[in-house]
């Protein structure tokens, strides 16, 4: 499989504080990668590396270009979406409004459409939810609507940041089987990164472990799934 994304001894600061101190990763064409790690390990800061949103050193390529540095709408224009952690959807539009925000790049109208009946097909409560503002939808819809937005920007990669968050287990289940089903039918790959690490495991092939900004283990599914650490630190046992 060729690599689409790729980052190399990355690292990130706020102001004097150094939060990235050499992370690592890649993700393959088509597949799924998770992040795993404890609060303020430095997950969001490295999704927020890629998307542009944090300046950062080292070396950040997608699809064996350079974009470390990039605007924030120049990597959205290269094929990356980032569902940020609290989800992002706007609350004083409906969510049809905020599914056509997420395709204002594009100019395939029938595309469009076409996706707008893909994402409220895997997301059936938006369809219920069409014309309601963002503000008026439960955790569960926003997250739902958040990752739909994503979908409508027809990207190569997502960025998904604990989709899980704040949602009840019956409610976070769905999201990632939706989301599961999203990468079955579309092939956009992933980068997860996700604290409840069963949730994690259904999704994604490999998977990588960040403690204090720095990758402490990198291995399958299967393989950390085996591990004791793992188990104890995010698995519950
Ligand atoms: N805007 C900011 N300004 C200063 N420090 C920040 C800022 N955002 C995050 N940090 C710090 O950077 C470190 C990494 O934060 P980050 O949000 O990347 O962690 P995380 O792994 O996503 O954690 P969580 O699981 O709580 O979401 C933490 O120590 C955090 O307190
Ligand atoms: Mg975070």
């Amino acid at each position: 499989m060729t690599t689409l994304l790729e980052l190399e001894d990355v690292t990130a600061f706020y102001g004097p504080v150094q939060v990235l101190d050499g992370v690592s990763l890649a993700v393959p064409e088509g597949g799924a990668v998770g992040i795993l790690g404890a609060n303020g390990a430095g997950k969001t800061t490295t999704l927020r590396a890629i998307s542009g949103t944090v300046r950062a050193g080292g070396r950040i390529r997608f699809d064996g270009k350079d974009i470390r540095g990039m605007r924030p709408d120049l990597v959205a224009g290269v094929g990356i979406a980032h569902v940020p952690e609290g989800r992002g959807t706007l609350g004083s539009l409906t969510v049809r409004e905020n599914l056509r925000i997420g395709a204002y790049r594009r100019k395939d109208r029938k595309g469009v459409e076409a996706d707008i009946e893909y994402c409220l097909e895997l997301f059936p409560n938006l369809k219920e939810r069409y014309r309601s503002h963002g503000s008026a939808l439960s955790g569960g819809e926003q997250q739902m609507l958040a990752v739909a937005r994503a979908v409508m920007a027809k990207p190569r990669l997502m960025l998904l940041d604990e989709a899980s968050l704040g949602l009840a287990p019956s409610t976070a289940k769905n999201v990632y089987d939706a989301i599961a089903r999203l990468r079955r039918e579309s092939g956009i790959s992933m980068l997860v990164v996700e604290q409840n690490a069963n949730l994690a495991f259904r999704l994604v092939d490999t998977a990588t472990v960040l403690e204090t900004g720095r990758n402490a283990l990198t291995g399958t599914s299967a393989e950390l799934k085996g591990m004791d650490e793992i188990r104890r630190a995010y698995l519950g046992g």
